[in-house]
């Protein structure tokens, strides 16, 4: 069997390497640092063929952007199996107007917002909110369109950009305001094949560029799985109270929504809300998660895909040890990033050119200009490290000792991630 992968990052390369346990895999358009064959036998390789013209049993598509563009739907028109939703489902990432909309309707536990094209309306209701301030484009800005203000002028100033059309052109020129919400943050990824959800196990990312939570926003900076303080009890309350109606909710639409279901989360004072929904795998929460997965991913996927998760009779099972990805980013980056620096520290195959025990190396944005020649930098984040280890600050250690032997010119490494749960438990737990 064959499975395709759509997307060309540190998340598709994960879930390359995952899918590529069990069967081979074509990953379209991929990159440099994806190629090669696993202990298991099975081969990953890249092509730049689109993924209607590749034989594949199973098409696994990364990105939401091609979520949105309704990729899924062509693929299905002509009989693939598909995990993905089509572009009906992907508007829950498309527009966050029709995600909190839905999460009103179907009861789910959300902030406070409101939805407006016009400057004087956006402006009513932020002065209606205490601050700090929330505002944020309706369309996808890779990740970037999210301003939290500590003042009020300058959330004043981003509804104005945003709407005019000069920050995020057409992506903004609908906002969504809401209040600001308290709390850690936590990542739950879902599958769903239309009608059951199976949960897999939580993780929390890091999204700031600086240490402490300072900065603007990335696309992610790292990331670890599982999260101490999300139980197996509290993920069932959540697949409950914040995924299930949301489900329901897309089903009285005709959604058949066969794919991820994202669920960003903030545990507040009040239990847990929903700060929004992707469509998709996240990234880097998958070089977290996946990693640690011990059931055949494959057969999982293809659950999805053919809407039957409900004959699968226990949750998809994890091992023990935590993982700690750590993203490495290019000079810049989340501005526009420095990019064509050679790397230092990796093999010819893309891995760590010093083993470190437990580490894999998940390329994102790198490139090689000969098969064979040095990996250079090609985009903002370029590679994550992550590490399994029977305790989480044993992979933290792993994780930035590898990260410590990789180097090219203003590279950029978060030095906190999964700092704070490692201390929270003193280091030792293993759960
Ligand atoms: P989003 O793309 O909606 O997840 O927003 C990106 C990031 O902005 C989130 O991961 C949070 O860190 C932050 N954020 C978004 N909405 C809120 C909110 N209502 N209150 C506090 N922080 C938020
Ligand atoms: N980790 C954030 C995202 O995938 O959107």
């Amino acid at each position: 069997m064959t499975v395709c992968v759509v997307g060309a990052g540190g998340r598709e390369h994960a879930l390359a390497r995952v899918l590529a346990r069990s069967d081979d895999v074509v990953v379209t358009p991929g990159n440099p640092g994806m190629p090669g064959v696993t202990p298991e036998g099975h081969r990953i390789s890249v092509t730049p063929a689109p993924p209607s013209e590749i034989a594949a049993d199973l098409v696994v598509i990364g990105p939401e952007a091609a979520l949105v563009d309704g990729v899924a739907d062509r693929l299905r028109a002509v009989g693939r199996r598909v995990v993905g939703p089509g572009a009906d489902g992907a508007r829950l990432e498309g527009s966050k107007a029709f995600m909190k909309g839905i999460l009103d309707e179907a009861g789910v536990p959300t902030a406070r917002f409101g939805t407006y094209d016009r400057v004087d309306e956006a402006v009513a209701f932020l002065r209606t909110l205490p601050g700090p301030w929330v505002v944020k484009t309706d369309g996808l800005a890779a990740g970037k369109g999210v301003l939290v203000a500590d003042t009020f002028a300058a959330a004043e100033a981003d509804v104005v950009a945003k709407l005019s059309g000069a920050s995020f052109g057409g992506a903004g020129r609908r906002v969504v305001v809401e209040e600001f919400l308290e709390g850690e943050e936590c990542s739950l990824l879902v599958l769903c094949d239309g009608r059951h959800v199976v949960p897999l196990a939580p993780a929390q990312d890091f999204k700031r560029i600086g240490e402490g939570d300072r900065g603007p926003n990335t696309g992610g900076m790292g990331a670890y799985s599982p999260v101490p303080e999300i139980d197996d009890g509290l993920v069932d309350q959540l697949v409950y109270g914040a995924v299930e109606p949301l489900v329901a909710a897309l089903r009285k639409r005709g959604i058949d929504y066969r794919g991820v279901l994202y669920a960003g989360l903030m545990m507040t004072s009040d239990g847990p809300k929903v700060l929004e929904y992707n469509v998709r795998f996240g990234d880097p929460e998958t070089q977290a998660v996946l990693p640690r997965l011990a059931d055949d991913p494959v057969e999982l996927l293809m659950g999805v895909a053919e809407g039957r998760l409900s004959s699968f009779a226990e949750p998809p099972r994890f091992v023990e040890d935590p993982a700690v990805c750590v993203v490495l980013a290019a000079a810049r980056y989340p501005g526009p990033p420095q990019t064509g620096d050679p790397i230092e520290g990796l093999s010819d195959d893309g891995q760590l050119a010093e083993p470190v025990d437990g580490v894999s190396v998940f390329h994102a944005g790198t490139a090689r200009a000969v098969p064979a020649g040095p990996f250079t930098t090609a985009g903002g984040r370029v590679l994550g490290v992550t590490a399994l280890a029977p305790s989480l600050a044993e992979a933290r250690r792993r994780a930035y000792r590898a990260a410590g032997s990789i180097n090219w010119d203003g590279v950029q490494v978060r030095g906190d991630i999964a700092e704070r749960a490692a201390l929270s438990r003193a280091g030792g737990a293993t759960s």
